[in-house]
């Protein structure tokens, strides 16, 4: 059976509840297009822990702030399609703006305090455009299970808690951060780097690597993790820095020392592209002394 391109929601719930009747378990890996190697890593994930997978495209203007780059997204349909294809996916729901914003629309999906620090402190509304986007996305899709990477890991934990919270009853995957062999985290808005700026990207994933180093041996304040962090990204001329920045991996809250799983996320300026990347960083706990 081919792949279906669906641009209504009524067409796209109609199809899903078929499938759910057949007992179908549904996967819905939302993006919003100009796929690459990252996306399609968890549009397999999603065929692993489903019958059925839906990748949803959609560039959400209600994400981007108004200085963003809505109108220069990078954007490629047919090529999507072609990969998609290949992968053996089932839908691809594509609607257009109006379907998903109908005049009147006015109802929004704020996460409070997740949505608060890292790039919600750059980008003002950006989370309650995605969370409201991806209430509309599960509610036209109605998955049994979404995949999410964590390269935004932000947006990963404000899913996560509008799926709490609003009682949606959907698994949510957080897949790991899919990179390059030289260690740049794919991204869309990889695209926009000129040969020199890709250069200067690296500095993200080598920085984040020198502070994996630290941990491992025993450096365990905050700010002298975020200090060598820093230093390593001003080794790159090119790269400008939005915040570096040290927190509890499930709450988002800055910390000042290193305990249990934390978050080590960073957002950087390279020429006009905005890039973001983070790790974990998880200390074990000293472990007891083997009974006697
Ligand atoms: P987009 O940037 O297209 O990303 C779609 C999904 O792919 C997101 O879950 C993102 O975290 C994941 N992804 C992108 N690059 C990745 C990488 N290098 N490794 C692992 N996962 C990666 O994120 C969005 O779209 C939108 O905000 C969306 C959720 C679709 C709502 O509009």
């Amino acid at each position: 059976m081919g792949m279906r391109v669906i641009q209504r929601i009524g067409e796209m719930q109609s199809w899903s509840e078929g499938e759910r009747r057949q007992r179908c378990r549904v996967a819905l890996v939302p993006t919003m297009g100009f796929l690459h190697e990252g996306h399609l890593r968890l549009v397999r994930a999603g065929r692993e822990r489903s019958d059925r997978v839906v990748v949803s495209i959609f560039v959400n203007p209600m994400q981007f702030t108004p200085q963003e780059d809505f109108d220069a997204y990078p954007r490629d349909f047919e090529r999507d399609c072609r990969l998609l294809e290949n992968e053996g996916v089932n839908v691809v729901f594509h609607p257009p703006v109006e379907e998903i914003y109908p005049e009147g629309f006015q109802t929004h999906i704020d996460v409070e305090r997740l949505s608060a620090p890292l790039c919600g402190a750059f980008r003002s509304g950006h989370f309650r455009g995605v969370a409201t986007v991806v209430a509309k996305l599960f509610n036209a899709v109605r998955p049994h299970v979404a995949i999410f990477g964590c390269k935004d890991y932000q947006q990963l934990q404000v899913v996560r808690c509008m799926v709490k919270d609003l009682n949606y009853g959907i698994e949510i995957y957080g897949h790991p951060i899919v990179r390059e062999p030289d260690g740049l985290a794919l991204s869309s808005r990889n695209a926009y780097l000129d040969g020199e700026e890709r250069q200067a990207a690296l500095s993200l994933s080598r920085s984040l690597r020198k502070a994996e180093l630290l941990v491992s041996q025993g450096e365990r304040r905050g700010s002298a993790i975020v200090d060598a962090v820093a230093a390593e990204l001003a080794k790159a001329p090119l790269a400008r820095v939005e915040y570096v920045t040290l927190c509890d991996a499930a709450s988002l809250q800055e910390i000042s020392c290193l305990q249990g799983t934390a978050l080590l996320a960073l957002a950087v300026r390279i020429g006009a592209t905005r890039l973001i990347d983070n790790v974990q960083l998880g200390v074990d706990p000293i472990p007891s002394p083997a009974p006697a």
